[in-house]
């Protein structure tokens, strides 16, 4: 059975037919899903779908892209959320500076993830990290801050192989989904196919990055066989051993998940 590490199932793009979707999950051989918040709205909706459904879990966080959303009073109710029994940790958080290009707004954007990791830190959360156009400061911050004390994952890995071990030396599991089995995805081929299998954890980040053959569609965590396919494929293993060894990765990091 799969581990699906990152949904967004609170997205506007599910209203037709979230609860049809969900509750076909286990038939598509779906065990567990981790729906992961991204501004203050989505993490309320992750709060209600965790409530609703046993096998989805929740992380509250805010993201980079997001971060107008955050305040001292936002910042205080997410810590009060994290410690509900099905939130399993703070995410997504991190740094964007593909969509952002001011240097105020960067620097904003590193001191509320810098905040964030701290309350994963004080809640013994781990966290789920985005990162994108921003290698050099997000692995600078991370380091600055002992984040190898923090477990945690890079989701939607997009960086290179060398970046990929500097994140594992520091304990940090490598987020894969359906950008892997695009044809120029050369680099993340690479990294999917070197590092060590206990650190890969599967992901969808539906509605977005549906793998081929659905590229371009609505993603949703139906797809992940495919994902699992081309790392199996360029590991030169079976597909139920990546299915088996992420889900143990995912198990491993989110204590919470039971
Ligand atoms: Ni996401």
């Amino acid at each position: 059975m799969i581990f699906e590490s990152h949904a967004h199932y609170d997205d506007r793009k599910f209203d037709k037919d979230r609860a049809e979707l969900l509750s076909a999950m286990e038939g598509h051989g779906i065990e567990t899903i981790v729906n992961v918040g991204s501004d203050l709205e989505g993490v309320k909706k992750t709060i209600d779908l965790a409530e609703k459904y046993d096998f989805v879990y929740g992380a509250v966080g805010i993201h980079p892209s997001d971060i107008s959303d955050l305040n001292e009073e936002v910042y205080q109710w997410l810590q009060e959320k994290s410690s509900l029994p099905k939130i399993t940790a703070i995410g997504e958080i991190g740094l964007d500076y593909y969509w952002e290009k001011e240097e105020e707004m960067k620097s904003r954007q590193r001191y509320w993830f810098c905040r964030q990791m701290e309350l994963a830190r004080e809640v013994g959360l781990p966290v789920i990290i985005h990162s994108r156009d921003a290698a050099e400061d997000t692995l600078k911050l991370m380091q600055g801050i002992h984040s190898e004390q923090i477990p945690g994952v890079i989701h939607c890995f997009s960086y290179s192989l060398e970046m990929a071990e500097a994140y594992i030396k520091m304990g940090y599991y490598i987020g894969i989904g359906g950008v892997v089995t695009f044809k120029n995805a050369k680099k993340l081929k690479e990294v999917a196919a070197n590092i060590p299998l206990e650190h890969i954890l599967l992901e969808t980040d539906c509605p977005y990055l549906a793998p081929e053959p659905e590229r371009g569609k609505r993603n949703s965590s139906y797809n992940l066989p495919y994902v699992a396919q081309e790392i199996a494929r360029l590991r030169g293993i079976s597909q139920e051993e990546v299915i088996e060894a992420t889900r143990e990765n995912a198990r491993r990091l989110f204590v919470k998940v039971k």
